[in-house]
């Protein structure tokens, strides 16, 4: 006999109460959300455990990607929310962890629920601050970091800039990988050039890895057109003995750049990264990290190629293809130049859902590779009609 559909939502709403009833008791200790069937990739398991932030607890939802981690704090009535959203449609799995037994509500290919009860694994409840924090890349206690507002005196990550201290910590491992695959490794003198550095978490992080984690003798440099911005940053410098980071009141392009190893540009508005692409091209840097923000520059050149005018009617997707091919176009340069790069999402400390992350290290360069790129680059700019693309203009052909 056909089972009732009314009979699955009951299985999933009764799963539902014990958990409302475990966060109302106190004895609810973890939640997992596993089996994922959903579209957003790399996604594997989000991980509920209760986080106290400022004497209030907070769950914290781990969302476990195959390649990172992405941490958000919620109540618990959003946690609820969340899990009665994901359970049943995204996840095939709830594992719900109380003090008074384990909690399962799997379903089953055809989206047939079942739920089972087992001894409970935990006999307390464990409720972590959440905020004092050490990770490999950035240790919370660090002076510079409560200077910059992100601890309190004690060490401890202000509730609000967790994930600001994350992002920052996920940059650092960024760099240090790309360090590993570039001609840096092999240098025991560096600079670095941070374009942009507006608050400076990052300019910061990156002085105090290459100096005081790697042992390198690092100078680095924010430039940055906010004269306020450039000015705190510098009596910060000077508050943590940072002797060799300087902050300089510039725009991108106005800043002259003799030497650098490694260039930085996050979140520099439009053709701000393509001024920063130049000028690192032309410094010979070694490692070149880029996060572009609104790529707007081509957006009224555009011409959709006539078999795609169905999908990009649509403002949008208009506005994500100008992106793209921006970025897309970015990437091929630095090929041009023998730049080895690598597009990737990178988590935003602000609030922006997803990111774009380029990386360029610089490898071999011949002509052979810089005319074939030349090549792809113009066609793919007349497949789109583009006459004019900003980064053309910077770069009369460097080597
Ligand atoms: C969104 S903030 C990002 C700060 C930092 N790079 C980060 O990712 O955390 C962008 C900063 O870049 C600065 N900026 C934008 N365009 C610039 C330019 N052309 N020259 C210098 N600074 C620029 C802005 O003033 C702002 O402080």
């Amino acid at each position: 006999m056909a089972k009732d559909q009314s009979e699955d939502k009951d299985v999933k709403s009764d799963f539902l109460d014990i958990l409302e009833d475990s966060l109302k008791e106190n004895t609810f200790v973890k939640f997992t959300l596993g089996k994922y069937r959903g579209s957003e990739d790399g996604l594997e398991n989000i991980y509920i455990n209760p986080v106290k932030i400022k004497d209030e607890v907070k769950y914290a939802l781990r969302y476990k990607y195959k390649t990172r981690d992405i941490y958000k704090n919620h109540t618990a009535e959003e946690a609820v929310n969340i899990i009665s959203d994901e359970v049943g449609r995204n996840f095939l799995y709830g594992g719900l962890f109380t003090t008074v037994n384990d909690f399962v509500l799997e379903y089953n290919k055809k989206r047939v629920p079942r739920t089972y009860t087992r001894k409970a694994s935990f006999s307390r409840v464990e409720i972590k601050e959440h905020n004092r924090i050490k990770t490999r890349y950035i240790d919370s206690k660090d002076k510079y970091l409560n200077l910059l507002g992100i601890t309190n005196m004690k060490g401890e990550v202000k509730g609000d800039k967790y994930d600001k201290f994350r992002q920052v910590d996920k940059f650092i491992e960024i760099l240090s990988g790309l360090i590993d695959q570039s001609a840096i490794a092999d240098k025991n003198e560096i600079e670095v050039m941070d374009l942009g550095s507006g608050k400076s978490y990052l300019t910061f992080a990156v002085y105090n890895y290459l100096n005081h984690k790697l042992g390198l003798k690092a100078k680095v440099t924010g430039v940055e057109q906010r004269e306020d911005l450039a000015e705190l940053s510098n009596e910060i410098a000077a508050g943590v003995d940072f002797t060799e980071l300087k902050f300089i009141n510039s725009t991108i392009n106005d800043n002259t750049i003799s030497k650098a190893d490694i260039v930085i540009a996050l979140h520099a508005c439009d053709t701000a990264t393509d001024d920063a692409i130049a000028k690192a091209i032309k410094a010979k840097a070694e490692i070149i990290i880029l996060a572009p923000c609104c790529q707007k520059y081509i957006r009224k050149q555009i011409e959709i190629p006539e078999n795609l005018e169905g999908i990009f009617r649509h403002g949008i997707l208009e506005e994500h293809l100008s992106s793209f091919i921006t970025d897309g176009l970015r990437a091929l340069v630095l090929e041009s130049y023998g730049y080895k790069t690598k597009l990737f999402e990178f988590i935003s400390g602000d609030h922006t859902s997803k990111n774009i992350m380029i990386t360029a290290v610089k490898d071999e360069y011949t002509e052979d590779m810089y005319l074939r790129k030349v090549v792809e680059i113009e066609k793919m700019k007349s497949q789109f009609g583009l006459t004019d693309f900003y980064l053309d203009k910077l770069l009369t052909k460097t080597k």
